[in-house]
């Protein structure tokens, strides 16, 4: 049987992941995300459910408890898993979203498994929902449902966040899909984004592309209902990064992280999903230049790239694992020497202390995607650097280069612009780390994902039962 709840959350994937024991048996297992930590407590508090994907193809799980949160979880055939997930969420959305860091693919028959999926969803929560229910709809894979449950629950109140960027106008399009797209999302009664760019492009292309009436962040619908779209830049558990990050086991785990590197003077550190978004070919290849141009010696600097496994079966992603592959044995291969490589490349997922602990061990890290909503690695590492050390390289495309102006901020498109970054970060006196280590730490501990979740549900919590309907647009001038 379906629980039944005042606050349900509807992501693409549930906050758990599935643990096959070696006798057969099956266990869930915490995932490490920010999202589940803000969202525990809101969920508790209020009996919420949680509905998502549980990341397989078995279309027999019942609701179920972990550890006190109720979950829901949501079927999907493998031919949905490949239409819906890999292919219109992360070849077509993903890549159009990102400013067309790769070519977006465009099959009318994946934008069919989105409608379908989406819908299943949008069905499950209406079990679930009590009468008035605040429903949380997050990310680009569930774009569809705000309007369907609008449509099938008018007593909601509905909230959208997107954790992707919200592109410009020119690239959103390109989309044959993009009118159902904004009235998808035109179904929640609050839209929220990363940055207030994105905000503004999404009221521009309703009032272009819909001919909705807008002004300044709301849209006027002829229901009469109104919608309003801002920023709500998500941010990390800073305390519990922190505090992870002074326990016993993480300092001793970064001294040996130090040794197994050999003790070199400095080191770089990269911690990326692998995605083409990432910057991570480009930045292994700014750090080797400076290796051949002798301004660094693999005797004294070394460069630790965590690339985690991410959407596999993406032919994009397939492809650029082979390339980083090929230049991570052909840079070690020109540069390396015996025992001391340029670049310590691991293809693996870490647990949170794992990561903890090379943010402890890392100089420098460096952060350069070509576009990221927010990108939460950056605040993790500031979060972790207690003792005001440390440089942070960072792209001027992530959108936590908005918050973290102290930054050694790049363009990851000039190759010499972050050769020149790396070296002054480098370089960079203790002094001069740590006054802008100071500032940025004072940012990200004030800032933090409870906040974040707290500041999109009071702003859910305004909407008025009437979904705004007193609201009149102003009269044009
Ligand atoms: O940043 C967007 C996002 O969908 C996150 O919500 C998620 O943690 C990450 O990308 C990985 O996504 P996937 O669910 O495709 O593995």
């Amino acid at each position: 049987m379906s629980p039944s709840a005042q606050l349900v959350i509807v992501a693409n994937r549930l906050p758990v992941d599935r643990v096959d024991e070696p006798d057969g048996s099956r266990r869930w297992r915490r995932s490490p995300g920010g999202l589940v930590t803000a969202l525990d407590p809101v969920m508790r508090a209020n009996d919420g459910v949680w509905i998502g994907w549980a990341g397989g193809t078995e279309t027999d799980l019942e609701p179920f408890e972990d550890d006190g949160l109720s979950l829901v979880p949501v079927p999907l055939s493998s031919e949905e898993i490949e239409g819906f997930y890999e292919g219109m969420s992360n070849a077509t959305l993903w890549p159009i979203y990102h400013d067309v860091v790769a070519k977006p693919e465009f099959h009318r028959e994946w934008w069919d498994a989105y409608v379908t999926v989406n819908r299943r969803f949008a069905e499950k929560v209406v079990n679930v929902a009590e009468e008035g229910a605040t429903v949380w709809v997050h990310d680009y894979q569930l774009q569809l449902v705000p309007q369907m449950l609008r449509e099938l629950r008018p007593d909601l109140r509905i909230g959208f966040y997107l954790h992707i960027p919200f592109p410009p106008a020119e690239l959103f399009a390109q989309l044959p899909w993009r009118r159902q797209l904004l009235e998808g999302l035109l179904g929640a009664d609050l839209v929220g984004f990363q940055m207030s760019g994105g905000a503004a492009n999404f009221v521009r292309l309703v009032r272009q592309r819909v001919g909705h009436k807008t002004h300044r962040d709301l849209v006027y619908l002829p229901d009469g209902r109104t919608v309003r779209a801002a920023a709500f830049p998500i941010s990390i558990d800073a305390a519990g990064f922190e505090e992870l990050a002074r326990s016993e086991g993480v300092e001793e785990r970064a001294t040996e992280i130090r040794e197994a590197l050999g003790e070199p003077r400095k080191v770089f550190l990269g911690i990326d999903r692998l995605d083409y978004t990432k910057g991570i070919i480009a930045r292994l290849r700014a750090f080797s230049e400076l290796i051949q141009d002798g301004e660094l010696d693999v005797d004294e600097a070394v460069f630790v790239q965590v690339a985690t496994p991410s959407r596999e079966r993406v032919e994009q992603y397939r492809i650029l694992r082979d390339e980083i592959d090929r230049l991570v044995g052909r840079i070690n291969g020109d540069l390396g020497k015996i025992g001391q490589p340029a670049i310590s490349y691991l293809h693996s997922s870490y647990p949170r202390e794992e990561m903890a602990a090379l943010y402890r061990a890392a100089d420098v890290m460096v952060v350069t995607p070509y576009r990221d909503g927010m990108n939460l690695v950056a605040k993790e590492y500031v979060a972790c650097r207690y003792d005001d050390a440390g440089a942070l390289v960072l792209s001027e495309f992530a959108g936590a280069s908005d918050e973290l102006r102290q930054a050694w901020l790049v363009n990851p498109y000039d190759i010499n612009g972050m050769k020149t970054a790396l070296l002054d970060a480098y370089r960079a006196p203790a002094k001069e780390t740590s006054r802008r280590m100071r500032a940025m730490r004072k940012t990200v501990l004030r800032k933090d994902v409870t906040a974040w979740a707290r500041a999109f549900l009071s702003g859910l919590a305004e909407v008025p039962p009437d979904h705004g309907k007193q609201v009149k647009p102003p009269r044009a001038s």
